[in-house]
């Protein structure tokens, strides 16, 4: 891929198999958490407005063994992988990419403002895991020791990065996706991102120097993130 990004509006399990093979250096992505099982829709009050927890449609029916075959036969044999991943989906993460990386582990993100809970009736939902796998020889572009923790604090996306329309459930912080594609890969190096939402990956890799490849079944989506990544100069 000679451009600096290149969008695609589809479904990825079968889009990625237009990916050469061993093309890829990284994969940053947030694919679906499979909670809208769980969601019980907005939060109602009679003092305030509503606080959303209602769970989008397309976040149901996936298994990361969907995607297990394509990752492993795009990425490199240096690159590595870098999901965001709900708690319901830990295990089966591990279970299905454990045994075909040397290094399976997992990032922590604290978000600082994350939603409230009034009735104080269990834990705010403030941290979110990203499953991260690797071989050895990957990038790792570690300073300090105190740069190598596994964990990394910022809010969640709010204005004005947060995109009014269309709106996206779950878009995330440019801030936190820059931070594992600087320490994951190299200028010029390759990100995609199968499950693209808005583009924050793109956005992130391009304002960082690497290319990107991004998919997405809604093509809301893929608009907004074309306008958010054709306005980023890489001079
Ligand atoms: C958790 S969101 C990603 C949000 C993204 N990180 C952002 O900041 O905008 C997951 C996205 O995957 C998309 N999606 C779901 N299934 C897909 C599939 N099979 N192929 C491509 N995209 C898919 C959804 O439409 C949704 O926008």
């Amino acid at each position: 891929m000679d451009q600096p990004f290149k969008l695609i509006l589809a479904d990825c399990r079968l889009a990625m198999k237009q990916i050469p093979p061993a093309s890829v250096d990284m994969i940053l992505t947030d694919p679906p958490y499979n909670l809208s099982q769980y969601s019980t829709g907005n939060m109602k009050f009679d003092w305030r407005s509503d606080i959303n927890n209602d769970l989008a449609a397309w976040d149901k029916g996936f298994d990361p063994k969907d995607i297990r075959d394509e990752v492993l036969r795009v990425l490199k044999p240096t690159g590595n992988l870098f999901a965001f991943c709900s708690y319901n989906l830990l295990g089966r993460w591990h279970e299905v990419f454990d045994p075909v990386f040397d290094t399976f582990q997992f990032f922590v993100w604290h978000k600082t403002n994350p939603v409230p809970k009034f009735r104080k009736a269990g834990f705010l939902n403030s941290c979110e895991l990203i499953v991260c796998a690797w071989n050895r020889g990957h990038t790792w572009n570690f300073g300090k020791q105190s740069a190598m923790h596994n964990f990394f604090e910022c809010p969640i996306c709010m204005k004005p990065e947060r995109i009014k329309n269309p709106k996206h459930p779950t878009q995330k912080p440019v801030k936190l996706l820059k931070h594992l594609i600087n320490i994951a890969t190299n200028p010029n190096d390759l990100v995609l991102d199968p499950f693209m939402g808005v583009g924050s990956t793109g956005v992130a890799a391009l304002e960082s120097r690497r290319r990107f490849f991004g998919i997405e079944t809604e093509k809301d989506f893929v608009e907004a993130a074309q306008a958010r990544l054709q306005n980023i100069r890489q001079d």
